[in-house]
């Protein structure tokens, strides 16, 4: 289902989807680590090792002592990051709501195949970076955080679309994953049967970062702590 109104969505396609199918809280409010390890394997066969540490963080970004939003984790700087795949960069516009000018670089990845993969997908992030460092100059935070957070990201929506072992997701069901997001079940799209763990996903994180010939803009990683 389509929010409501009062629903409350954020810049994480993998949360947001999590709550249109009601994995999650429809309304996109109290959020605790236990209820996104719970969400996350029910809707994705996702393991809470590989959620856990994202999970915590979400914490983080709101003064409530133990719960948050889908909207809270939009803070600059704690998971949020530059150079999204789908969101403009925080000093240029809006962070949190998909983009589609943004998210054609993805769309339009890996010419002549109906599937996106590790090599694909760490192109799309190397021209992402590039953009973001044209556009956004002065504000583009890349360090090796960003990057693994980067990473991570383009290995989960690979999984959570796709084969979670050979890292190949077909095209259409990632696109319904970022437009729409919802699962492409009516496409034929089944939750993985693999469990998505930390042997499935940290090959893929270091493939996918290998394909960005990625290197540091400078600077020391920082987690932004609180609001
Ligand atoms: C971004 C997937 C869980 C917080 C993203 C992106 C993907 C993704 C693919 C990249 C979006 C883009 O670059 O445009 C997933 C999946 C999850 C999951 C499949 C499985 C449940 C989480 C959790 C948190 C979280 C547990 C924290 C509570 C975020 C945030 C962003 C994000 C803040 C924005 C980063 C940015 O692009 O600047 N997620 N995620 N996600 N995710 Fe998740
Ligand atoms: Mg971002």
């Amino acid at each position: 289902m389509a929010p409501d109104t009062n629903d409350l969505r954020g810049p994480c396609p993998g949360l947001n989807t999590l709550a249109n199918h009601g994995f999650l809280p429809r309304d996109g409010k109290g959020l605790n680590v236990s209820i996104i390890l719970d969400a996350s394997l029910k809707g994705y066969n996702l393991q809470s090792e590989v959620i856990i540490v994202p999970a915590k963080l979400g914490l983080l970004t709101t003064n409530n002592p133990s719960s948050f939003t889908l909207d809270d984790i939009k803070l600059h700087g704690t998971i949020e990051h530059d150079a999204s795949l789908s969101r403009e960069d925080l000093a240029l516009g809006d962070n949190v709501h998909f983009n589609e000018t943004i998210f054609s670089t993805l769309a339009n990845s890996n010419p002549g195949s109906d599937f996106y993969d590790v090599a694909s997908a760490g192109k799309v992030q190397q021209l992402r970076l590039e953009d973001s460092e044209t556009r956004n100059p002065f504000n583009n935070t890349n360090t090796e955080k960003e990057i693994g957070i980067r990473s991570g990201e383009s290995a989960l929506y690979l999984s959570v679309m796709g084969d979670p072992v050979t890292g190949k997701a077909p095209k259409e069901f990632v696109q319904i994953f970022f437009r729409e997001e919802r699962l492409p079940i009516a496409e034929g799209w089944h939750r993985p049967e693999t469990p998505i763990s930390l042997a499935t996903r940290n090959p893929l994180v270091q493939s996918i970062t290998e394909a960005s010939n990625w290197t540091s803009s400078g600077g020391c990683p920082v987690i932004i702590l609180d609001p």
